[in-house]
């Protein structure tokens, strides 16, 4: 690939810039410092989005543009060095960004994959994985983590019944309807930072439903009271792609993550598995809403003003247990998400231009 110093680093934020991030929020600005120095402002989102609250989710995703950058760099010949900057507060992590040459470096097999990985929300086919798909997928993320996985129709199903019920908590919460009503992007194919509306997996005449219900509070509260507003998204979007995938899959971290760089590590990690499964010709989808709130319950996190919510998660965190029957398993899951073979998603989130992402 090119030599050419000045356009290195940009070359290399084009590719990264792929990376996933929770609702396409991309949290973070590049300032590039020099022909071989950048750094990476991130901020996390936990002052508007309740998904985020302990700052993780974004810590996770700036793991994956981490590895991003590590990859794309590979096809420059480039090493990427990362160093968290000190003293920064917990809600901006700070990466110094160094390039050196690596004459002899070989790109890395899944640098094609950066701009192509991609969110899959519809329904996959339910045919397993095969034995060697399972292998490369759990060699990917090496040795500090581990792939536990729900397959076979009764786990699969018992994983949608999870889904389907956390489905309700996420409808139902006034503080996830803040972030549910600002990051869709209507009538759209691509967004370049939000959701479009085509990329989240309802049918065309629920998602007019959803456009004319999210445009304000009573509204969804007069759809869950005398509509059973909730059950048609949930049939949608978490009951049926539940069970029309290949398997349910969970990334377990050797030791529970406590710090920024345990979560930088455990994003890197997940884009490498990400990445393999575009590589293998598989979709996936996140499945974070378990996780996240089995989280806040466990670490008594107040996330909501209604006591009745909190009592619900606390069920949801109970029956989620009872699925891997093993609580240390949770409490060091990092992520979690369905895979399968599928249709290349027909509409997703692109990603701001680099020189909207560029800070001097
Ligand atoms: C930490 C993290 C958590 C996510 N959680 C979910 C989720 O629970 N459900 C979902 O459908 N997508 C989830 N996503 C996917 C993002 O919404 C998606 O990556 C983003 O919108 C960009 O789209 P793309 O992956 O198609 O490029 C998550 C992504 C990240 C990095």
């Amino acid at each position: 690939m090119q030599n050419n110093i000045p356009n290195i680093i940009e070359s290399i934020l084009e590719h990264a810039r792929w990376a996933p991030s929770g609702d396409n929020t991309q949290p973070w600005r590049f300032e590039i410092t020099g022909a071989d120095q950048f750094t990476v402002h991130c901020h996390d989102t936990r002052n508007h989005c309740v998904y985020d609250l302990k700052g993780h989710a974004s810590q996770l995703a700036l793991g994956a543009l981490l590895e991003s950058i590590a990859i794309a760099a590979s096809a420059f010949q480039k090493q990427a060095h990362f160093s968290i900057r000190p003293n920064m507060p917990e809600t901006q992590p700070t990466i110094e960004v160094t390039l050196t040459d690596a004459p002899d470096k070989p790109t890395d097999a899944l640098f094609p994959y950066l701009p192509i990985r991609s969110v899959q929300r519809r329904p996959f086919k339910a045919t397993p994985l095969t034995t060697r798909q399972k292998q490369v997928l759990e060699s990917s993320v090496g040795d500090f983590y581990r792939v536990h996985w729900f397959e076979g129709f009764k786990e699969k199903f018992k994983l949608a019944f999870l889904m389907f019920k956390n489905g309700k908590l996420r409808l139902t919460m006034p503080e996830a309807y803040q972030t549910h009503s600002s990051i869709i992007e209507w009538r759209s194919r691509f967004s370049e930072q939000k959701v479009p509306d085509q990329a989240v997996g309802l049918d065309p005449v629920a998602t007019r439903l959803m456009e004319w219900t999210l445009k304000s509070w009573n509204r969804v509260k007069f759809f869950n009271t005398f509509m059973a507003g909730t059950l048609l998204p949930r049939i949608e979007l978490d009951f049926i792609p539940g069970l029309y995938c290949a398997a349910h899959f969970m990334l377990i971290a050797r030791e529970k993550p406590q710090t920024l760089q345990d979560y930088l590590n455990a994003g890197r990690a997940l884009q490498r598995f990400w990445l393999t499964a575009t590589s293998l010709g598989l979709q996936l989808q996140p499945e974070m809403t378990p996780l996240i709130f089995s989280g806040y319950i466990r670490n008594n996190l107040t996330f909501t003003a209604k006591p009745d919510l909190t009592r619900y998660a606390q069920k949801l965190a109970d029956s989620f247990e009872q699925t891997t029957k093993n609580q240390t398993d949770i409490a060091s899951a990092i992520f979690m998400g369905r895979i399968g073979q599928g249709k290349i998603a027909y509409a997703r989130s692109i990603r701001l231009p680099i020189n909207s992402l560029k800070i001097s």
